[in-house]
């Protein structure tokens, strides 16, 4: 076990704090302003007029009370993507919405996240990290490298979703790059170039679908496992769609297809290259998991909560209340800092170390209350399997060069990460 290492922080540039004036060393590494934040103005307001919330209550009070905090964001997409192809999909998936529209289609996609679901797919995710660990392991063994992210950690969730939505193996190359181009886009500033990509993004991935879909209609196959099947059942021209009120229009269908997509790409991905780096930088915990294997699943949820792949979630107030005795009035805008909340000393006893072994550990890696991730069990299932079989079959896992970050403050994550990898 270590810690990481105090940083002195200045609590002027806490009390400066912009999401849209961020630098290298904050994209880096937030967590020292985050603990600034906590300390010195945990419901901080930025010139823009919202607020970012650092402390574990405050996030967690938000979650949990949708009534107050809503989830549309119809009104705070339109300067950023207009009435562009990014508006029409983002407002159009289950995660920027409230009830009544988020609740039907939560539970038309229940079925596809059930445990028996998911069971089934246990012994494919294990299957497919072997293989890649079998590629790497030989590719390492003439003194070669491979990219922790490219070779292992995104051509995990890529064949997963991809398999749970029912696309054919041989049409997923763009999958990727899509989903990276689509939640680029969320990020708190965003280029002109970002935007166009974002758009194009959108644009392709839903003539791929409708006629994905068209030939699934055609095809009449149904399979329950398959996010696909279940939604195509669920949309208003299928031959046995159930009561009106329950049904999907083709727009409905296509975007919250795209978003599941996109939602368990980069997060998941994410989750591996972050806990990786995490036992990378601690060596006494990568020995302790190789010893204890059966310590792979609080291992997991102690990766989610000190780096977590989503550091930020938003709401904004229905109506006026109050927030940690701030009032604030209807209309306001808040950021939750999941990954401030995450390490805040009053929820998590020594908050900067990692400790495998953490319980009770009630991270907010995967928000709480109705839109608690959907795929949480499906994710913590990739991230036990893919970083444990790794751990166990690699004596040695070291970095072969110096990894590069994502640079996002919304998605923490690497591009890239060469390490060389042994047998024990
Ligand atoms: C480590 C991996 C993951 C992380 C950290 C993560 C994180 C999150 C978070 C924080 C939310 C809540 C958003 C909010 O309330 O504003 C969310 C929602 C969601 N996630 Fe995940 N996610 C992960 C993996 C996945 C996977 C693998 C899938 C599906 C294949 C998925 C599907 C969803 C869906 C459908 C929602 C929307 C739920 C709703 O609005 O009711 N996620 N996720």
């Amino acid at each position: 076990m270590s810690s990481a290492p105090d940083i002195p922080v200045d609590r002027q540039a806490a009390l400066a704090f912009d999401l849209k004036r961020l630098d290298a060393a904050f994209l880096a590494d937030p967590f020292p302003l985050y603990r600034a934040l906590r300390e010195h103005d945990p419901i901080h307001r930025m010139p823009d007029g919202s607020y970012f919330l650092s402390r574990y209550d405050d996030c967690a009070a938000v979650y949990r009370d949708p009534e107050t905090w809503s989830s549309d964001k119809r009104h705070d997409f339109r300067p950023n993507f207009a009435d562009s192809l990014l508006y029409e999909h983002h407002t159009t998936s289950l995660v920027f919405n409230d009830p009544p529209y988020h609740s039907r289609v939560r539970k038309l996609l229940a079925p596809a996240f059930a445990p028996r679901a998911l069971a089934a797919l246990q012994p494919r995710i294990e299957a497919l990290v072997d293989r890649l660990i079998d590629r790497a392991l030989a590719r390492c063994a003439d003194g070669g490298a491979v990219d922790l992210i490219e070779d292992f950690a995104a051509a995990i969730p890529v064949q997963l979703i991809g398999d749970m939505l029912g696309i054919p193996p041989d049409e997923r190359g763009p999958l990727l790059g899509w989903s990276l181009a689509i939640l680029g886009a969320l990020e708190p500033v965003l280029s002109p170039e970002q935007f166009s990509r974002g758009v194009a993004a959108v644009a392709e991935f839903k003539a791929y679908l409708r006629d994905l879909v068209d030939r699934r209609r055609r095809e009449q196959r149904r399979d329950e496992s398959e996010i696909l099947s279940t939604l195509i059942a669920a949309s208003a021209f299928a031959v046995s769609a159930s009561g009106a009120e329950e049904r999907l229009s083709e727009l409905e269908l296509l975007h919250n297809c795209i978003f599941i997509l996109n939602a368990g790409h980069e997060t998941t991905t994410n989750l591996i290259g972050n806990g990786v780096d995490l036992l990378i930088r601690h060596p006494d915990a990568q020995r302790e998991l190789r010893a204890a294997p059966g310590l792979i699943a609080s291992a997991v949820e102690e990766f989610l909560r000190m780096e977590s792949s989503n550091q930020l979630g938003n709401r904004r107030a229905a109506r006026d209340t109050t927030l940690g005795g701030i009032a604030m009035p209807r209309g306001t805008y808040v950021h939750i800092g999941i990954g401030a909340a995450n390490r805040d000393p009053a929820q998590f006893p020594d908050p900067d170390r990692l400790d495998l072994a953490r319980r009770p550990n009630r991270h907010l890696a995967f928000g709480t209350g109705i839109h608690a991730c959907a795929g949480l069990s499906l994710a913590r299932m990739e991230g036990q399997v893919a970083i444990g079989r790794l751990v166990a079959r690699c004596g040695t896992i070291a970095p072969a060069g110096a990894p590069t970050r994502s640079g996002r403050a919304r998605f923490r994550g690497f591009l890239r990460y060469p390490v060389r990898l042994r047998r024990p």
